[in-house]
């Protein structure tokens, strides 16, 4: 018996001192670089954590410019993972769903995965029915450099993505930096530049699950935006810019993500739910302003998002169906997350009324967009 309880005695004291090690090394603010493994050809693919003052870690992957975990603590202080994504980097090149990818050449839709461009034509890689979606660079190397930005843990990824990769015009070179807060900001920072006339939308597509698991129907989301861009039956905007008022799609005042999503109407049974790009009210600027914020209410996780973008497509995981066997062996199943994809309207490149996603040789894109995450 006295042996027994000197051994639990011990247990305990060693779970004490491994905790106590893993709460010092999470507050070594920092970035701290690891393999993650060997893509199917042979290279070496890595893992960057960076931690902060406060405890907020972020793992992100120089395969697909992928943010691979972001751990923030509940309103107890508990520590928990709040996006979805695998253990291996086998998962990641393999899943269809983009879990936490860097998502371009242009991100989203592009009907009948054509557009033309002074008169001339171009044709892109179908791969969604009839369209392009979310195409050019998925599921490449980047090239991965950690540092600091003003004493924050940052690192900086870089793509070139070849004249004519996957028909897009231009050689586009892509610049990401992702910089972690002391005040639990995650802030991507976007630049492209061409030598060629051509067309980009380029966002981050981490599912979100402030729970760290189970359905996000309970998530109230408040969205800075009155009006949206309805589409046809391939999620394709119509070209109308339809009013939120009186529609479940209307979320200028905190709402239940599930409280009007079964409900008869035809834009969310085009949807299978939400998937629909709101028009933020702030427009397009230099500084990124508020677009939405996420409220979970068992642990009191707040996520915020700002963006110097026009848009933002908020998606309910409607396509999830328990097959994506993630990390530590969980299925995810349908609506069990929710992606804030800041970017320009889907279809940009065939509708001249939205906001431009062209850009030309001489000329730098550049766009913000960070995630705050808080409790309450
Ligand atoms: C986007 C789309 C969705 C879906 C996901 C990925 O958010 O709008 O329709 O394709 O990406 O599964």
């Amino acid at each position: 018996m006295r042996i027994a309880i000197c051994v639990l005695l011990l247990m305990g004291l060693t779970a004490a001192i491994v905790d106590g090690r893993a709460a010092k090394e999470m507050q070594t603010p920092g970035v701290k670089k690891s393999v993650f493994g060997k893509t199917h050809d042979g290279r070496e693919a890595h893992l960057y954590t960076l931690s902060n003052k406060s405890g907020m870690q972020v793992v992100i992957s120089d395969f697909g410019g992928t943010v691979v975990s972001i751990k923030v603590p509940d309103r107890n202080g508990k520590i928990g993972d709040v996006v979805l994504g695998y253990d291996t980097l086998e998962g990641y090149e393999t899943g269809t769903a983009y879990f936490g990818s860097t998502v371009g050449r242009y991100a989203n839709r592009i009907a009948g995965a054509q557009f033309s461009l002074d008169g001339k034509q171009y044709t892109l890689t179908k791969n969604d029915g009839p369209n392009h979606l979310h195409g050019g660079f998925n599921k490449v190397l980047w090239d991965a450099e950690p540092g600091s930005a003003k004493g924050a843990p940052s690192l900086h990824i870089h793509y070139l993505s070849r004249d004519g990769d996957e028909g897009y015009p231009g050689n586009l070179s892509v610049n990401v930096v992702f910089t972690l807060t002391d005040s639990n900001e995650l802030k991507i920072e976007y630049t492209a530049t061409t030598d060629k006339k051509t067309v980009l939308n380029l966002t981050n597509h981490s599912y979100f699950n402030l729970a760290g698991g189970g359905p996000i129907l309970n998530n109230e989301l408040t969205l800075h935006a009155s009006r949206f861009t309805p589409v046809d039956a391939t999620l394709i905007p119509t070209g109308e810019l339809r009013s939120v008022e009186g529609t479940p799609f209307d979320f200028r005042k905190s709402t239940a993500i599930g409280a009007r999503i079964e409900q008869d109407d035809e834009q969310l049974k085009l949807g299978h739910g939400y998937d629909h790009n709101w028009v933020l009210d702030a427009g397009m600027k230099d500084q990124p302003s508020l677009a939405a914020i996420l409220y979970e209410p068992a642990t009191g996780r707040v996520l915020e998002t700002l963006t110097t973008q026009p848009g933002l497509q908020v998606y309910t995981g409607n396509f999830l169906n328990g097959k994506d066997h993630g990390k530590g062996g969980q299925n995810y199943e349908r609506r069990t997350a929710v992606c804030l994809e800041t970017q320009h309207f889907p279809d940009s490149p065939n509708h001249p009324d939205f906001p431009i996603t062209i850009l030309e040789p001489g000329k730098e894109f550049h766009s913000i967009t960070v995630y705050k995450f808080s409790v309450k």
